[in-house]
């Protein structure tokens, strides 16, 4: 592999089986990243315990410690990536809207894993809002992330049918299994510079 491999920093609010996905596909000694951080601004998440687990350095930003000043936030993250020296932020489960403050200083260096086909389905609730379309397929994105939500140019998307008797949880786990294939080869592609954002439009091939 030429090239050494880009400080990855996921951050994650809940269980972190996508942060777990990537960690194990960086084992590989030809992938071009390093999960150099976990952080989550739940002190509590599952994920950290598991990050730990793995040997990953992990650190909390609790969100509720600034009240309603979302940069401030914002601010102690952006901090935390410099001084570890992060190259690349993955988002993994990680539930707080980050504001243009953020975004823009992260452009083309920030990506995000939606569980649905983008640019259907932005938001939360995306499986149950699939059944209620009666869509018969569905599926996940990995984006570059802009100030609008969900909205960003896409690297990568996967594809899975929906089932006649699919309730949200069986069709979510369908989508997350395809989730945890998707995202670290996307994340692959983008750590090796194959894919890049240039004035907004995705370049390369995934
Ligand atoms: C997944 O559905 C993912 O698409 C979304 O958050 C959910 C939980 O992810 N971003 P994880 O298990 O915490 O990685």
């Amino acid at each position: 592999m030429s090239g050494r491999r880009r400080r990855v920093a996921v951050l994650i609010s809940g269980g972190g089986s996508n942060m777990m996905a990537l960690a194990q596909a960086a084992r590989a000694a030809d992938y071009p990243a390093e999960i150099a951080l976990v952080l989550s601004n739940v002190p509590e998440a599952g994920g950290l315990a598991k990050a730990r687990a793995e040997g990953l350095a992990t650190a909390t930003i609790d969100h509720r410690a600034y009240g309603p000043d979302r940069e401030a936030f914002e601010r102690e993250i952006d901090a935390r990536l410099r001084i570890d020296q992060i190259e690349l932020v993955a988002l993994a489960g990680f539930m707080r809207i980050m504001t243009p403050w953020f975004v823009t200083r992260w452009t083309g260096r920030m990506i995000n894993i939606h569980p649905s086909l983008l640019p259907a389905y932005k938001g939360t609730h995306t499986h149950a809002r699939a059944l209620a379309d009666k869509a018969t397929e569905h599926g996940c994105t990995v984006h570059f992330v802009v100030p609008e939500l969900d909205s960003g140019p896409v690297i990568a998307q996967a594809r899975v049918p929906v089932l006649a008797d699919d309730t949200p949880e069986t069709l979510a786990a369908r989508v997350l299994a395809e989730e945890h294939r998707l995202y670290p080869a996307a994340l692959r592609s983008v750590a090796a510079g194959n894919i890049t954002l240039v004035e907004g439009n995705v370049l390369g091939r995934h």
